[in-house]
């Protein structure tokens, strides 16, 4: 039988990046005590009231259809949150209500992205944004972030970069996964870039509320400037330690919602309205967990600092929001992929390897900053240990 071609653009892009979590997964099924640092869930439950606001809403009935742009109160709550982050009125019709993140930054790329567009990306960049970009037929082109500029996108590594078929420049800040927030002078930069090129700005900023304390995040969006250029897209799933509710959403300009409108009620016929009730609570107010979770994530990036930096010729990157630290692992002489698989297999710690995020993170490793501190602690030890094994090192 004949396939439709998405799926061979898509076929090496899914789980295969994602080994190390599926065998540690399957360890801890088989009952072995393996320390799990691989993904990025929150450490907390979702707020009570957030779900019990869920359940009022599905006991008084809030379970038919919806429609394809959002509710009122949901896209009014989002409205009121992001006028007042910008300073200037932003309104319901420039906002889509999706089920995470994820499904908006496809709708996103299915109505700004076609075949054979360009778009700039960091390299490294979030597991499925290649997929993302790819499923339109659009091409990635990775624009290196590098250590030693903090791994925030440079405007000139993105200029080198520009040709007549560039589309679109995807951003994501609070970044994944280096944690590297870009700044408003960045952003002024590679804003100047995109209008002089004519580029969209595509801006994911789910991580929005997990700065680390002395951070500033800040947005293309919050730039008036840019504002018939910039789409923004986020979710609770981080904020309010909610990812299973699947509750995301994009703001852009109004062309750009009456555009995506039919693409989303393509994709979906309106998303449920307990779980919009439920989200516009949660925008409504300071979320309860965001805070917390920033000062503990904090915590353990600074814990793996200290004790892997400098040790054994490991490097580390200390990041300034999200959920996870880079460690560069290259003076073991192994690739992310072989650290990360030999890690798990003797010392039973599992991490991400870091080419899952693309080529610039090849001797590299990713950790999840979600555990407790005491097996954040001992996992350090068990890949110092690693690290020195493996060059010869004693341990
Ligand atoms: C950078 C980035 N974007 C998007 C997502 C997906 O978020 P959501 O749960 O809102 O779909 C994640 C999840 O880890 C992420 O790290």
């Amino acid at each position: 039988m004949k396939y439709a071609a998405i799926t061979d653009r898509l076929a090496h892009l899914g789980g295969a990046k994602w080994e190390v979590h599926a065998r540690a997964k399957a360890m801890q099924a088989a009952g072995q005590p393996i320390i799990q640092l691989t993904i990025g869930e929150p450490d907390v439950a979702t707020p009570p009231a957030l779900i019990a606001e869920a359940k009022r809403a599905m006991d008084a009935g809030r379970l038919g259809y919806s429609n394809g742009r959002g509710e009122p109160a949901l896209l009014a709550a989002l409205a009121a949150r992001y006028s007042k982050r910008t300073g200037r009125a932003i309104s319901p019709e420039q906002i889509a209500c999706l089920p995470g993140t994820q499904t908006a930054l496809y709708a996103v790329l299915l109505t700004l992205t076609g075949p054979g567009d360009e778009v700039l990306v960091g390299d490294p960049l979030y597991a499925t944004y290649e997929g993302l970009i790819a499923s339109t037929g659009a091409v990635a082109v990775p624009v290196p972030l590098r250590a030693e500029a903090g791994f925030r996108m440079q405007a000139a590594d993105v200029a080198a970069r520009i040709t007549p078929r560039s589309r679109m420049l995807f951003l994501n800040t609070p970044h994944n996964p280096t944690g590297a927030i870009l700044t408003a002078a960045d952003l002024a930069a590679l804003g100047d870039l995109a209008k002089a090129h004519d580029l969209w700005i595509l801006s994911d900023e789910v991580y929005e509320e997990l700065v680390f304390e002395g951070g500033t995040f800040a947005s293309p969006l919050d730039n008036a400037d840019l504002a018939d250029r910039v789409v923004v897209t986020a979710s609770i799933s981080k904020s309010h330690a909610a990812p299973g509710f699947r509750s995301g959403w994009c703001v852009g300009p109004q062309e750009f919602s009456a555009r995506l409108l039919p693409v989303a009620e393509t994709m979906l016929f309106g998303n449920q309205p307990f779980i919009a009730d439920m989200t516009a609570m949660a925008v409504s107010a300071p979320s309860e967990v965001a805070g917390g979770m920033a000062a503990r994530f904090a915590r353990r990036a600074a814990l793996i600092y200290d004790k892997l930096h400098g040790v054994n010729g490991l490097a580390v990157h200390k990041p300034d929001a999200g959920m996870f630290t880079v460690v560069n692992i290259n003076a073991t002489g192994l690739s992310g992929e072989c650290f990360a698989q030999s890690l798990l297999a003797e010392q039973g710690v599992a991490v991400m390897p870091g080419e899952s995020f693309g080529a610039a993170l090849s001797g590299w490793i990713r950790i999840s900053l979600t555990q407790d501190d005491a097996l954040v602690a001992e996992a350090c030890a068990r890949i110092a240990r690693h690290a020195a094994l493996k060059q010869g090192i004693a341990a």
